[in-house]
């Protein structure tokens, strides 16, 4: 497998790669319209273009040979929590593996270079996951390295609200 920063040319396979994730993982969860006007809000390749280029963001894409398999991005922190400074705070913001390839300790290992990431931009200060309440599996990852639960938001998939926890890692 190879872990590369995101470039330019590597766009159109990240933006079907969090297309495929994210439907995968919680297509069930939304009626068509909302996960469509969701996925082409969040995903389209100029609005990945954007995020992309941003000093103050941090992705990496995974191959396996030809296959994008797994990506992750972080950032500033853009969670509602009246702790989170995001002049002084980071967020792990995406963290996706196909499902062919989940279980295997990708995800493991990725969470390790996204909080090196964060310990290397932010130093000690607190850093943050937003996560959907009903996700477990992220949810065990990110609790098995030192996060815990320290609030409660809603998030806007389309026209639907689908509750979240705000994680935090105090260091
Ligand atoms: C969550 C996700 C990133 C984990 O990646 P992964 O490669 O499948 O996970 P790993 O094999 O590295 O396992 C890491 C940890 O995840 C948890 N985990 C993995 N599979 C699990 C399962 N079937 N049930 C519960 N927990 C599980 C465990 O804590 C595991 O650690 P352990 O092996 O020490 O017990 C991945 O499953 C994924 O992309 N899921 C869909 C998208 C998603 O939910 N992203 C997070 C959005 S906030």
């Amino acid at each position: 497998m190879r872990i590369l920063p995101v470039e330019p040319a590597h766009i159109p396979v990240l933006s079907q790669l969090a297309m495929d994730t994210f439907s995968e993982t919680f297509a069930h969860l939304y009626p068509p319209e909302d996960l469509t006007a969701f996925l082409e809000k969040s995903y389209a390749p100029e609005k990945l273009a954007v995020e992309i280029a941003d000093t103050a963001q941090f992705w990496r894409i995974v191959y396996e040979g030809d296959e994008a398999v797994a990506y992750l991005q972080c950032g500033p922190v853009g969670l509602p929590h009246a702790e989170a400074d995001p002049t002084r705070m980071g967020e792990l913001k995406r963290l996706y593996v196909r499902g062919s390839q989940q279980g295997k300790g990708l995800g493991k290992m990725l969470m390790a270079v996204a909080l090196g990431w964060l310990d290397e931009t932010y130093g000690q200060a607190p850093q943050w996951i937003g996560v959907w309440s009903e996700n477990h599996k992220a949810q065990a990852l990110y609790l098995s390295q030192g996060f815990e639960k320290v609030g409660e938001y809603q998030f806007p998939v389309g026209q639907t609200l689908d509750d979240e926890f705000i994680l935090c890692r105090r260091l």
